[in-house]
């Protein structure tokens, strides 16, 4: 039994995405506590930006006349790929930041589809594997609100995961985290505060019946 754990926040510290994500994992392991987590921290090991055009360009140059740098672009995918589909479950993590996804996530997807098990028109290549999507954004995106629409993150992860990749994806969102340090904010602490927590509780869940549907 396994999780996958990419997380891809830029702080370690202060992290709300990698706080939902550790209740996520400790709902987990409760279920299950032989169980492992597979990490990788693109936050704070991000993959090279140049990676995905080099194991891109690699997918259209005959093996036997790649360099060195595609061979190595090739075998950095597969191990991506790899450990990905060793697990049974699959956690992200994913801040906004500039109302889109993280660079170094968006460099990972890339490198990911390189590989020809993820290739353009290969079918659901994650048949069906749970898969959270632990949102954490500052500001509020709501019905209604003035930046309703504005984030460009997780509808292109959705469509990544679920419509692409085939997995089924539970989204948790935890928004205005910035409440706490902007002064401009400061009325919404509570409900802030409420979002948050709701988000830990979907997340438990969610941890749980990702142990109990891989068992
Ligand atoms: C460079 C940068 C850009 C950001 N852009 C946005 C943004 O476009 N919209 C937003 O709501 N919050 C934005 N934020 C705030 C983060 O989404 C927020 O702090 C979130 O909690 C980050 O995830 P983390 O808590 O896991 O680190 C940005 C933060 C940083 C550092």
């Amino acid at each position: 039994m396994s999780l996958f754990r990419l997380d891809t926040s830029i702080r370690t510290e202060g992290s709300v995405s990698r706080e939902v994500t550790d209740t996520l994992e400790k709902a987990y392991l409760e279920q299950h506590p032989g169980g492992t987590v597979i990490r990788r921290d693109l936050g704070t090991q991000p993959l090279p930006a140049d990676l995905w055009a080099t194991a891109a360009f690699a997918g259209y140059t005959p093996e036997d006349q790649r360099s060195e740098a595609q061979k190595t672009a090739v075998a950095t995918a597969k191990e991506l790929v790899d450990e990905l589909l060793r697990a049974d479950s699959i956690v992200v993590g994913a801040p906004l930041y500039n109302f889109g996804v993280s660079q170094h996530l968006k460099t990972w997807i890339d490198v990911v589809i390189t590989d020809p098990r993820f290739a353009a028109g290969v079918e659901n290549p994650l048949a069906g594997r749970p898969v959270a999507i632990v949102v954490a954004r500052g500001g509020g995106y709501g019905a209604g609100t003035p930046r309703e629409g504005w984030d460009h993150g997780i509808g292109w992860l959705s469509r990544i995961f679920a419509d692409v990749w085939g997995g089924a994806v539970t989204v948790v969102e935890a928004e205005l985290t910035l409440a706490d340090t902007v002064e401009a904010m400061a009325a919404l602490r509570p409900l802030a505060a409420e979002v948050r927590e709701k988000a830990h509780q979907q997340a438990a869940a969610t941890g749980k019946e990702f142990a109990q549907s891989a068992a």
